[in-house]
């Protein structure tokens, strides 16, 4: 495949599914617990006992896929420099049509950020999703902060994915190839990714 370059394992492509997957069920099923005005929702799942359930299961699932994704990826989102400095200076260039491309390693500073945060949130929904997940079993001060926590964190994370989805597919062109065939166009990872694409290889 001359023009292009390997940029996924089958691994990180089935983890970062089944979480994509599994994240779309806690929305749905979240939002019912979340606002009466989204009570409906639960019928998606066959009625609110059934949506708790999906809630519960599909939380065990994003638990262990964020976590194992997040390791996956560490080596390259733990890692900030100057140029990630730069590109945060330049919003990453979306506020502007003629800002240079500040050379990036395999993420840019904004994807390390939000991998960052996808980590944290996980924890901190994890933790509280643990206290609430029978109300009755803790103490009413805990369970009520955990509420607040896990409420906060849950519109945090929409917002975040959100931006996160556009960035991956319409924002920026040929981003969605990596994730689904494993490997991206090399004049791709030249204009995003162009410290990684030395690293790997690659030749202007
Ligand atoms: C339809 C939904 C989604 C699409 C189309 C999508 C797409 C992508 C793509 C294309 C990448 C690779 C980016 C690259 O090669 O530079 C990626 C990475 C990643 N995705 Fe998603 N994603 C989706 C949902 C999610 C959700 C729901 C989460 C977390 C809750 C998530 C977390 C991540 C993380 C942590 C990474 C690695 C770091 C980063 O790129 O920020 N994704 N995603």
């Amino acid at each position: 495949m001359g023009n292009y370059v390997k940029r996924f394992s089958a691994f990180d492509r089935v983890v970062h599914w089944v979480l994509a997957i599994a994240f779309f069920v806690l929305v749905m099923s979240g939002l019912g617990l979340f606002a009466h005005t989204f009570f409906s929702y639960f019928d998606f799942f066959g009625g609110p006992e059934q949506g708790i359930l999906a809630h519960k299961i599909a939380g065990i699932v994003f638990l262990i896929t964020s976590i194992l994704l997040f390791f996956a990826h560490a080596k390259d989102t733990c890692r900030f420099d100057s140029d990630d400095g730069r590109w945060f200076k330049g919003f990453g260039g979306y506020l502007s049509k003629d800002q240079p491309e500040i050379p990036q390693g395999k993420f840019n500073a904004g994807q390390k950020l939000f991998a960052l945060f996808s980590i944290i949130a996980t924890v901190i929904l994890g933790l509280t999703g643990y206290v609430i997940w029978d109300p009755t079993s803790m103490e009413r001060g805990l369970t009520q902060f955990s509420l607040m926590l896990h409420g906060l964190f849950f519109i945090l994370f929409v917002m975040g994915a959100v931006v996160h989805i556009y960035l991956a597919t319409i924002g920026n062109p040929g981003t969605i190839d990596g994730m689904l065939w494993g490997q991206v166009k090399k004049i791709w990872a030249k204009k995003h990714a162009s410290k990684w694409y030395q690293e790997v290889g690659g030749k202007d």
